[in-house]
């Protein structure tokens, strides 16, 4: 017994203290460190904000805004300064600021009182997690577990890419794309301003541009891979005004989010052409019409011209009063070398600065402009293909097809951005095409997203350094709303946010999956303004077979509150068909099979796409592996 006793004390002890720490699981991206402590703190409408600064005043109105809209109480704030209020303070949530500006926080509850110790986007992270903690609390009171979360970013560069050329979207929904990055923890946008399909971005030297850039005449209908359908007649287009664009940059700044503009050059450039063809090669060329299908296009920019470089340079100094970020991402991408080879100008180009070909003349091109956006201080990104006939000496490479790319540059010592097609570009699909709205083909499912490593197991841990972080991309020509933008990146944004911020011993996607995103799903659609992709039933097999005479199969829904239907006759299950309730034992007579089909409905009727799965009764095949049985 006197030995036992110790035994058991562990093992309670062991439990407890995982019991705790599964109480802070809800936060997403999951903090680098988190320790529990005991009892919990209260927030009602006599808790008191204290901030120090201008900077915390703000942020602090986050949290009383979150619960103004949430509780429907108002908090009030005070400020003090001058030694640490923290320790005797009760009923308090206290933001004190920390010298060193960073990324990172430390945010400790106890029953008294909150501390949260940051700077600027700490502070403001913290005040997320926070509000995480507080969302889930069910009923008018908040009580938040007590313990202590030290969190930082894993990488710095934690960015999400919007197209919005192939097509356009109000400044209103961007600031919505904005507010769900910074709930997340992403602090970079990549705004993608210019495509063969429109021009966004107002220039004042050139109003062509958009007057007559911006405006495609009609659309491709149907997948341009598979199955084009001829045109829409609908005219679409749109840009951006200075003062809009120069109000999103404060409005992301804010949110601690940096906005990186990009104008797309040599290629994809063709709206441009429309408004001045004779940025083109050869002479006379044109007229030109904005593009109305998808693709990669041969008319791109005259290398041979002095007058591209002048067009492209006044852009580029309007860009770079417009927006203050360090980084400026020239495009380089699908830059087809046909019109090049046949221009005078661009082969006499290639004569005059003794150019081995064409991919020397795409390197040449974008060293130039390189040099001339360093000269203003700032440094360009640029997809993969600058890599190609020479990389521009101070470049950051933005690997796109895999991550080949990406280790070629950090082995080269330059910094890199992984955005890798085949894990985090969200125009892929993210279940099977024929229960998904179009997309690009390709899956890129949610746990794919979720187990994406940016730094890449083929470099060194001296080459590692150069990877800067990683960056989903949304590219938009199966995307002509604001709706089926937030499908596309719900919830894969969620998983890829962990990926750039927590540290790999503490990312694990069954927690992640089972416990915490279905809580952050269910805040989402209780909100209901906002879509979303329902993931199937956890525990449901889609495409399976699994044989034997008896199963047990338990499922979760993805969505906190959402309930899951099933059908046993192979029929697409709805509300009207069974409930799951509590696990199914399917018995399967010799020579029969069971097929179950199963659906995740949301409290606010969002549907999942269907599972199916056959159980069949006949002795195990040596073509099915064995894993995959369960009897
Ligand atoms: C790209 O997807 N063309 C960068
Ligand atoms: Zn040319």
């Amino acid at each position: 017994m006197n030995k036992l006793f110790p035994v058991i004390f562990l093992v309670l002890i062991a439990t407890t203290a995982r019991s705790q720490t599964s109480r802070f699981t809800n936060i997403i991206p999951y903090p680098a460190s988190v320790v529990t402590g005991e009892g919990q703190f209260t927030v009602n409408s006599k808790t008191i904000l204290i901030y120090d600064s201008e900077e915390t005043k703000r942020i602090a109105g986050l949290y009383i805004e979150f619960l103004r809209q949430a509780k429907g109480f108002r908090l009030s704030a005070e400020k003090r300064t001058g030694g640490n209020p923290s320790l005797n303070s009760s009923n308090t949530i206290i933001l004190n600021s920390q010298t060193e500006r960073s990324e990172g926080y430390e945010m400790r509850i106890r029953p008294e009182n909150i501390l949260i110790k940051g700077n600027g986007a700490g502070t403001f992270y913290a005040l997320q997690s926070l509000i995480q903690l507080s969302e889930f609390t069910g009923d008018q009171a908040i009580r938040i577990p007590a313990g202590t979360v030290k969190d930082q970013p894993r990488f710095g560069y934690r960015g999400m890419h919007l197209d919005v050329a192939l097509h356009f979207f109000p400044v209103t929904f961007l600031k919505k794309f904005i507010d769900l990055m910074a709930q997340y923890k992403l602090n970079t946008f990549h705004w993608h301003l210019t495509e063969d399909q429109g021009w966004r971005l107002e220039i004042k030297k050139y109003p062509k541009l958009t007057r007559e850039g911006a405006w495609r005449a009609q659309t491709l209908l149907g997948s341009a891979q598979n199955n084009p359908m001829g045109y829409d007649s609908i005219p679409h287009g749109g840009f951006y005004t200075r003062e809009q664009v120069k109000e999103l940059i404060r409005y992301a700044a804010d949110r601690y989010v940096t906005i990186i503009p990009e104008i797309e050059m040599p290629g994809h450039c063709i709206s441009a052409l429309v408004a001045y063809p004779e940025l083109a090669c050869g002479d006379h060329p044109g007229p030109f019409k904005t593009i109305e299908s998808w693709g990669i296009y041969e008319d791109v920019f005259c290398a041979g011209k002095e007058s591209t470089f002048t067009f492209l340079e006044n852009v580029l100094t309007e860009v770079m009063e417009l927006f203050p970020s360090r980084y400026i991402h020239i495009g380089g991408d699908e830059v087809p070398k046909t019109r090049w080879k046949t221009c005078k100008y661009c082969q006499q180009r290639i004569k005059d600065q003794h150019l081995k070909d064409e991919h020397e003349l795409q390197s040449y091109f974008i060293q130039r402009i390189e040099k001339f956006v360093n000269s203003r201080g700032r440094t360009i990104i640029g997809w993969d293909e600058i890599l190609e006939g020479g990389l521009a000496p101070n470049a950051i490479v933005m690997s796109w097809r895999g991550e080949k790319g990406g280790i070629a540059a950090a082995q080269q010592h330059h910094q890199v951005i992984m955005a890798p097609n085949d894990y985090i570009y969200f125009d892929h699909y993210q279940a099977k095409p024929e229960q998904e709205p179009l997309g690009f083909p390709g899956l890129n499912d949610l746990n794919k997203v979720y187990q994406y490593n940016p730094a890449s197991d083929a470099l060194t841990a001296e080459q590692k350094k150069y990877v800067l972080g990683a960056e989903a991309c949304v590219w938009t020509e199966y995307m002509a709303t604001p709706a089926k933008v937030e499908y596309m990146i719900l919830p894969r944004m969620l998983a890829f946010a962990e990926g750039c911020w927590t540290p790999v011993a503490q990312k694990q996607y069954e927690p992640f999956l089972e416990d915490r995103l279905p809580l952050h799903l269910w805040a989402i659609d209780k909100k209901n303004d906002t879509h979303f992709f329902v993931p199937m039933a956890i525990g449901a097999a889609d495409n399976r077979v699994f044989q034997g005479k008896s199963f047990t199969v338990t499922l979760k829904p993805t969505v906190k509150d959402a309930r899951i239907f099933y059908t046993l006759d192979d029929t697409d299950p709805r509300e009207t068909d069974y409930l799951y309730e509590k696990p199914l034992i399917l018995k399967v007579p010799d020579g029969e099979k069971r097929i179950l089909k199963t659906i995740v409905i949301t409290a606010s009727g969002r549907r999942s796409a269907i599972s199916r799965t056959t159980y069949i009764s006949t002795r195990p095949s040596p073509l099915i592996p064995q894993r995959h049985l369960s009897e």
